[in-house]
């Protein structure tokens, strides 16, 4: 869950971020009503931490800070390429919460709650991408995320 929880923080750092900039004022309302819904997400997941008695990610500023990075990068990509970055992001979110699910004890239904219904609205925002005019981000592009998110779960799992 404290995975997860660094994850939203991510993801409401890239909306905020491509949100401004984004050269299109409708596209810019897109990505701060997903970086809402993002913040919905780091809510219930920072809720449920604190009922398993844990801690959030000591590095969440950090967290935070990166993503703002890779966010304001595909910003300035323009609007289509930033909407990919979203569509891919989703996806990969998605992939990622749909394992936490495999994973997850039945007997934890609070937390298979949370996760089920993150990751259906994760498809929603990399759905409202597509449909929006996202590109298709180049693989190499698409690898060098994939890597990110592998150093992000892993260290993030830890502290
Ligand atoms: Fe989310
Ligand atoms: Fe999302």
């Amino acid at each position: 869950m404290r995975v997860n929880h660094v994850g939203e923080i991510c993801a409401q750092a890239l909306y905020q971020a491509q949100a401004l900039f984004s050269r299109d004022d409708t596209l810019r309302r897109h990505f701060e009503t997903a970086a809402q819904e993002e913040l919905d997400h780091l809510a219930w997941t920072a809720e449920r931490i604190e009922e398993l008695g844990t801690h959030t990610s000591h590095l969440a500023p950090i967290w935070w800070a990166g993503a703002f990075a890779w966010g304001s990068l595909a910003g300035l990509a323009g609007d289509k390429l930033s909407l990919g970055f979203v569509v891919e992001t989703e996806r990969q979110v998605e992939a990622h919460l749909a394992s936490h699910l495999d994973r997850l004890p039945a007997t934890d239904t609070s937390s298979r709650a949370i996760v089920d219904k993150m990751k259906r609205e994760e498809a929603e925002h990399a759905e409202a991408a597509l449909a929006a005019g996202a590109l298709t981000l180049p693989a190499p592009i698409q690898g060098l995320m994939r890597a990110a998110a592998k150093v992000m779960t892993t260290v993030a799992h830890r502290i």
